[in-house]
């Protein structure tokens, strides 16, 4: 097959290539719609890359169109944590938001490479009418260190990659993008008339008038010193007892992941010239946990850590960890968060008379990535067959827990997931048949 379109004359072959992807296109949904106007604004003051959308959308054909695409470029696709939608209505302060599905799809046009979403409609889009959508959508691990290893005394900086022109099925009649850095030490950006910059805001636009699948790459370098918290690997274990409690067991391999440490670490300066040194090190973490906590604790390999701070009220708990040494760039930490919870906080009785556990999936230390997420929830002896509700996609198994005593084992429910963010931080229901005590 190659061969074949070898041996076809060149600007035949474009030609060839030309009508083939038209008549493709005409064939698609998508050619009838156009965005009327984008609005990007791209967060990079954490490491955790957050994207506010906001498209309107115009339906220029003649049929409904009950289905809005957008895309991704192949390296926004492998750090993509969430992609949420919803429809909004009014202005500022009077606007309501309507969550709206959002699902992979195909689209047989697309550059290659280019996975796509479609976003469904309330209520399909008639000829000649506008709808407003909000997309935000979160990247994790898109901030290149450079240089790639920095002393104590050094400042953070980071290479950001997008397009200038939103990547989209769609022609762009007019488009914005607002870049928000961590602070005004901007060391280089790339050019694209017309572009402004001012404080800690960059400003790509306007543009008019992009056809489908436009892409203008730029580069930007800027210091950015948040803590770049990734939790390797993190996996609770919430096992309700028979005891009307529950008991929460976290192991963390947490790493900072910005960049590498070099040199020799002095515990002096660190001390002596706070905020002066090791700005991009972080030495507090913040756990956030349910309200009503009690015996919480915290230890490493060595044993246990004292310092840490609990604050509790009605609402919440918060859990301040201080590990033994700061860390730097590439430097890991392994722990063990536990605590207990009252059971009734969290056991619930459905209207069909299924009893349920409500939870929060997610991790709770706050501004954190998480690789490799397993969340175990041991039912109590003789519970069966449960079922789970959760509000994104997981991977799910069922697992056989012996503990001293136990005779038959007991159902352990294991969730999965890759590359969370607190975003996943949902509540999610484990239900079990009625035979289940408390
Ligand atoms: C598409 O990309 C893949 C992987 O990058 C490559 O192997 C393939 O040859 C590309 N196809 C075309 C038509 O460019
Ligand atoms: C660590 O703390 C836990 C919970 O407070 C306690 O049960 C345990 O005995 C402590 N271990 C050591 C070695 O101090
Ligand atoms: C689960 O708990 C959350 C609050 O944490 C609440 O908003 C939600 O309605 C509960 N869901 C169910 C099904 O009980």
């Amino acid at each position: 097959m190659a061969m074949a379109i070898a041996m076809v004359p060149q600007p035949l072959l474009t030609l060839f290539l030309f009508f083939s992807l038209l008549s493709i296109a005409n064939s698609s949904p998508s050619q009838h719609l156009q965005i009327a106007n984008a609005e990007r604004r791209i967060d990079l003051t954490s490491h955790i890359i957050k994207v506010y959308l906001t498209l309107k959308v115009e339906n220029l054909g003649t049929s409904p169109a009950s289905e809005v695409h957008i895309a991704f470029s192949p390296t926004e696709v492998e750090h993509l944590a969430i992609v949420k939608a919803a429809a909004t209505s009014g202005k500022r302060k009077k606007k309501t938001y309507v969550p709206l599905d959002v699902k992979s799809a195909e689209l047989p046009d697309g550059p290659n490479g280019t996975k796509f979403f479609s976003i469904t409609l309330l209520t399909p889009l008639s000829k000649g009418e506008t709808t407003t959508l909000e997309v935000l959508y979160i990247l994790t691990h898109s901030l290149e260190p450079f240089p790639v290893e920095i002393s104590q005394s050094e400042s953070q900086l980071v290479y950001f990659r997008d397009s200038a022109i939103l990547l989209s099925p769609y022609h762009v009649k007019q488009q914005t993008t607002f870049i928000k850095t961590p602070s005004t030490r901007v060391e280089s950006f790339t050019v694209v008339d017309p572009t402004k910059r001012a404080g800690t805001e960059l400003k790509y636009g306007p543009y008019e008038n992009h056809p489908p699948y436009s892409y203008s790459p730029v580069l930007i370098h800027f210091e950015n010193n948040n803590a770049f918290a990734v939790v390797e690997e993190l996996e609770r274990e919430i096992e309700i007892s028979h005891w009307g409690s529950i008991q929460v067991t976290e192991q963390y391999s947490l790493v900072h992941a910005g960049a590498r440490h070099k040199g020799v670490f002095s515990r002096v300066e660190y001390q002596t010239k706070p905020g002066g040194t090791g700005v991009s090190s972080f030495k507090h973490l913040l756990a956030k946990l349910p309200p009503r906590v009690h015996s919480v604790y915290y230890r490493d390999g060595i044993g246990n850590i004292s310092s840490s701070h609990l604050r509790t009220d009605s609402w919440k708990s918060e859990l301040e960890i201080e590990p033994r040494y700061p860390l730097f760039g590439g430097w890991k930490s392994t722990f063990v968060i536990g605590y207990g919870l009252p059971l009734q906080d969290f056991l619930f009785e459905s209207p069909d008379g299924r009893r349920y556990l409500n939870f929060t999936f997610g991790c709770p230390l706050v501004e954190t990535v998480v690789d490799k997420l397993i969340v175990k929830v041991v039912l109590p002896e003789g519970s069966k067959d449960p079922t789970v509700e959760i509000p994104f996609e997981v991977k799910q198994h069922l697992e056989i827990k012996y503990s001293y005593l136990d005779v038959v084992g007991r159902t352990v429910v294991v969730l999965e997931k890759r590359n969370a963010v607190p975003e996943h931080n949902a509540p999610f229901q484990v239900f079990t048949k009625p035979n289940v005590k408390k």
